[in-house]
């Protein structure tokens, strides 16, 4: 596996420093003296000082959605060349802007969904309970890249002993929340659920295996921009009888998945030190 930056010569690093982090708000990832490198999600952006500056090309900030650039142009509209518009012919929504140096910048989103890019930090921060979806199902080559990566879920002695279901009848998916109560709502949100189970017959630790495949499908959707939630108390008679499960097999939970009709900021959590203890 590689990784990647792309460097440009600036000629005045103090200056280009200042912009990248105190206007774009760029986190340093390292410094390294004659060359800063910036981290934006997936972007790794470096600058070393020189005596001429590099500015051809394009850097381009993408965001998740058309009001993220909207944000961004109000945030920024001081250095943009005009409002945000649509470019049909790559089907983004985005605005022009300059740094310092001269160099164009672009703030974009994109129309269609995307191949993964998000990184694991933001992927764990970035997850969410989605309860609300758009009709359009996840189309069956997108599930499968998903479940491609749930392949790699651990499990006590590497018995792999969990498996999904995608429940795509809506009678059933119906049954379900009627005995689990509006708890069990998010289950209709989307065109479709699955739920994760580990084998009663092959686990040896059938409820920690499930619950870990249940947490990696969770973070292998949002690896695609898709939405989960996690609807729990479905290890059940009746749940494992509408879905033809054994009743020895442990269900995890059920999640709808599908393309998320809500974003939510980053939410207030309990500082480190109020869970963290060292001995
Ligand atoms: C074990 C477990 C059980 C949950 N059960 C439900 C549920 O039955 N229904 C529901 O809407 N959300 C359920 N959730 C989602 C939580 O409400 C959600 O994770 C929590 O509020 C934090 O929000 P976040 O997932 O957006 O970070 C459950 C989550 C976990 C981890």
């Amino acid at each position: 596996m590689m990784h990647g930056i792309v460097f440009f010569k600036t000629a005045v690093l103090p200056i280009i420093r200042e912009f990248y982090v105190r206007v774009l708000e760029l986190p340093i990832w390292l410094d390294q003296g004659a060359c800063t490198i910036f981290r934006n999600g997936n972007l790794l952006l470096g600058f070393c000082q020189s005596e001429n500056a590099e500015t051809e090309g394009t850097i381009t900030l993408f965001f998740p959605n058309r009001s993220a650039v909207q944000e961004a142009y109000k945030k920024h509209e001081s250095l943009a060349l005009e409002p945000p518009k649509d470019n049909p012919r790559f089907s983004i929504y985005h605005f022009w802007a300059k740094d310092p140096e001269g160099r164009n910048l672009e703030f974009q989103s994109f129309d269609h969904p995307l191949e993964p890019h998000l990184s694991l930090e933001d992927g764990l921060m970035q997850r969410r309970s989605i309860r609300h979806y758009y009709p359009s199902p996840v189309p069956d080559d997108i599930l499968n890249k998903v479940f491609e990566l749930c392949r790699y879920s651990p499990t006590a002695r590497n018995l792999q002993s969990y498996y999904y279901i995608v429940i795509k009848q809506r009678e059933a998916l119906e049954q379900i929340v009627n005995l689990r109560g509006p708890a069990g709502d998010p289950i209709l949100a989307s065109p479709y659920a699955i739920a994760v189970v580990a084998r009663g017959d092959l686990a040896r630790r059938k409820v920690q295996d499930a619950c870990i495949a249940a947490y990696h499908l969770l973070l292998a959707a949002k690896a695609f921009g898709l939405g989960t939630c996690w609807v729990t108390d479905m290890d059940r008679d009746e749940v494992k009888s509408i879905l033809n499960i054994p009743q020895d097999d442990y269900v995890a939970c059920l999640t709808p998945i599908g393309y998320p009709a809500e974003e939510f900021a980053l939410p207030k959590r309990h500082e480190v030190s109020s869970f963290v203890r060292y001995l």
